[in-house]
């Protein structure tokens, strides 16, 4: 398939692709998204194909407008002044909601749920797309199932090239690090992954959001997590705070074995989630076989890039 690259201005025949099923990759503030018209089941079974993802991982559906919920979801009538003030406050932005799904979502969008997540992307192209195609789009993050996520044109382009329609070569993502995602849909607001807006920043707004921890609720609420994510070819080795100073003899050992290895100490750590996934897409690229990486606080975004690298890396040094 040849795949076309439009630019920000040449958007029109994009959404007219994402109309007729077909799968466009689009930059948003987060990350690269992999589009497709979440009505129509087919459009959706083609993004799981193209990423390799399990058709039991729900996707996130982009509206353009608050309005745009009914059509698509119930909103819970003791839920209602919550979900209002959060989307007051973050929408247009990296939060994502999960909502009852009404019927027109298709099962393989929702992964076999009976629930949809929702976001309102916060760019004015983004929303453009979404208003000229004129139907909500179901976007995971455009990455080969598995790998990280994508923030650059090129790096869309290295994973999705003469397998999908086409891509839109926009800007290089804001935050780099995915939304946060809220189920709305039970009893209490429960964060399912951290993201770009941190829990400090939401329990602003909402100070009963509880957070999901794996192995501890007894639902399989995030289905997402189960499985193996970011993770590039070399293997990762993350040190948590008090095992950094062992970082240095892992580097002498995997040296003296003959491996090419590379040591990386975030400084700055929203610098450091902005480029995160690049940093791990170049060590591919520059054939590193070993990436040692020091651990961040959790604080603000630190969480969101904790939650990424643990699952990235292949062991956790912790002390
Ligand atoms: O920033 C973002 O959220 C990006 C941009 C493109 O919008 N999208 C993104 O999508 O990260 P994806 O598919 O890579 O991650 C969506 C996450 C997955 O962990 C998925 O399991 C979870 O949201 N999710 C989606 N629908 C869900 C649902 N109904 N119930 C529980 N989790 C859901
Ligand atoms: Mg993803």
């Amino acid at each position: 398939m040849l795949t076309k690259i439009f630019s920000l201005q040449n958007i029109d025949e994009a959404a007219e692709l994402i109309v007729k099923w077909e799968l466009i990759a689009f930059p948003t503030e987060t990350v690269y998204g992999l589009w497709a018209n979440a009505l129509d089941s087919q459009a959706a079974e083609k993004i799981y194909t193209a990423k390799g993802r399990p058709s039991d991982n729900p996707l996130i559906v982009h509206i353009a407008h608050f309005r745009d919920i009914d059509a698509i979801a119930s909103i819970p009538a003791d839920k209602r002044a919550s979900i209002e003030k959060l989307a007051t406050r973050f929408w247009p932005g990296p939060l994502t909601l999960i909502l009852p799904k009404k019927e027109v979502i298709p099962l393989s969008v929702s992964g076999g749920l009976d629930t949809v997540a929702l976001r309102i992307p916060n760019h004015q192209t983004t929303l453009k797309l979404i208003r000229k195609a004129g139907v909500p789009i179901a976007g995971p993050s455009a990455n080969i199932s598995g790998k990280p996520s994508s923030t650059r044109f090129s790096h869309v382009f290295h994973d999705f090239d003469g397998k999908i329609a086409g891509i839109i070569r926009g800007w290089s993502a804001e935050f780099g690090i995915e939304s946060s995602v809220i189920d709305m849909s039970g009893e209490i607001p429960l964060l399912l992954r951290p993201g770009a807006i941190n829990l400090e920043t939401l329990r602003e707004v909402l100070p009963e959001i509880s957070e999901y921890i794996p192995g501890k609720n007894t639902i399989a609420r995030a289905p997402g997590m189960k499985y193996t994510h970011y993770a590039p070819k070399a293997k990762v080795y993350l040190f948590e705070e008090g095992a950094k100073h062992i970082l240095w003899k892992y580097k002498e050992n995997f040296e003296s074995q003959g491996k090419k290895v590379r040591v990386i100490l975030p400084e700055n750590i929203s610098h450091f989630g902005k480029h995160l996934f690049h940093i791990l897409r170049e060590s591919d690229l520059k054939n590193y076989d070993i990436l040692l990486i020091s651990a961040v606080s959790e604080v603000w975004v630190g969480k969101a890039i904790m939650n990424r690298l643990r699952k990235a890396a292949s062991e956790i040094i912790s002390s």
